[in-house]
């Protein structure tokens, strides 16, 4: 693997500036988990936090949630937004008992076979219910990584989320995999922010291309027109 120095400094960063309190942490809940990394893929924390709460106490488990009428599922999401996640979301608790007797698998490639779980999705799950040594690329990632990399081009593109996907499993630390991948998380939603990032409390500035030559504001690039 490359640079441990890269992951230690992220993993010392959340241990003492990240989040540590969201209802979706200090759990190793597969069923929480996954239904937390669903609700946030398009949607921001604050907004989360009580549809997460309310769900949980309407469907405790993948059994209870498997059981449900679709029509109370979507109920349950009624403005969350993105409706295709509850659907699959619904379908994914039923094959997770069909296939796996109500346990979410912690091989990663099995996770990233369900609907509505993406490889970073995936990822996501497994490190935080399993600890399993999985690499995470999300939107804020791509971006905490375009800045410290220097990588150019647009990160939707496949040439340039293809060598984003090479650094990520590169980078994973040999161990305190939930650490690393809440503090990569936690970096890019709240210090390395779109449009104003706060590199004077990043630990990863000084080793940032992006903050060390002045052009935060440039990297990532966007998409092309
Ligand atoms: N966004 C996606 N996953 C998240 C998590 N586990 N905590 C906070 N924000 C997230």
């Amino acid at each position: 693997f490359e640079d441990p120095s890269f992951s230690q400094a992220v993993i010392r960063w959340q241990k003492q500036h990240g989040r540590h309190t969201l209802p979706w942490q200090n759990t190793t809940d597969a069923y929480r988990i996954w239904l937390s990394e669903i609700m946030l893929q398009q949607t921001q924390v604050s907004a989360v936090i009580p549809y997460y709460l309310r769900f949980l106490e309407r469907f405790p488990d993948v059994a209870a949630l498997a059981a449900a009428p679709s029509e109370e599922v979507m109920a349950h999401w009624s403005g969350l937004g993105y409706y295709s996640r509850a659907r699959n979301l619904h379908r994914c608790a039923q094959r997770v008992m069909a296939e796996f007797g109500g346990i979410f698998p912690s091989d990663p490639e099995l996770l990233a076979d369900l609907p509505g779980i993406g490889r970073s999705t995936a990822a996501a799950i497994a490190a935080f219910a399993y600890g399993a040594r999985a690499a995470i690329l999300d939107g804020n990632v791509k971006r905490v990584f375009a800045r410290v990399f220097g990588i150019e081009g647009f990160p939707g593109a496949k040439p340039v989320e293809d060598k984003m996907w090479l650094r990520a499993v590169a980078l994973l630390p040999e161990n305190d995999i939930e650490s690393y991948t809440q503090g990569l998380m936690d970096l890019g939603a709240t210090l390395c922010t779109r449009s104003s990032p706060s590199c004077n409390r990043c630990p990863l500035s000084e080793r940032c291309v992006a903050s060390e030559t002045g052009r935060t504001h440039l990297l990532p690039e966007r998409r092309p027109k």
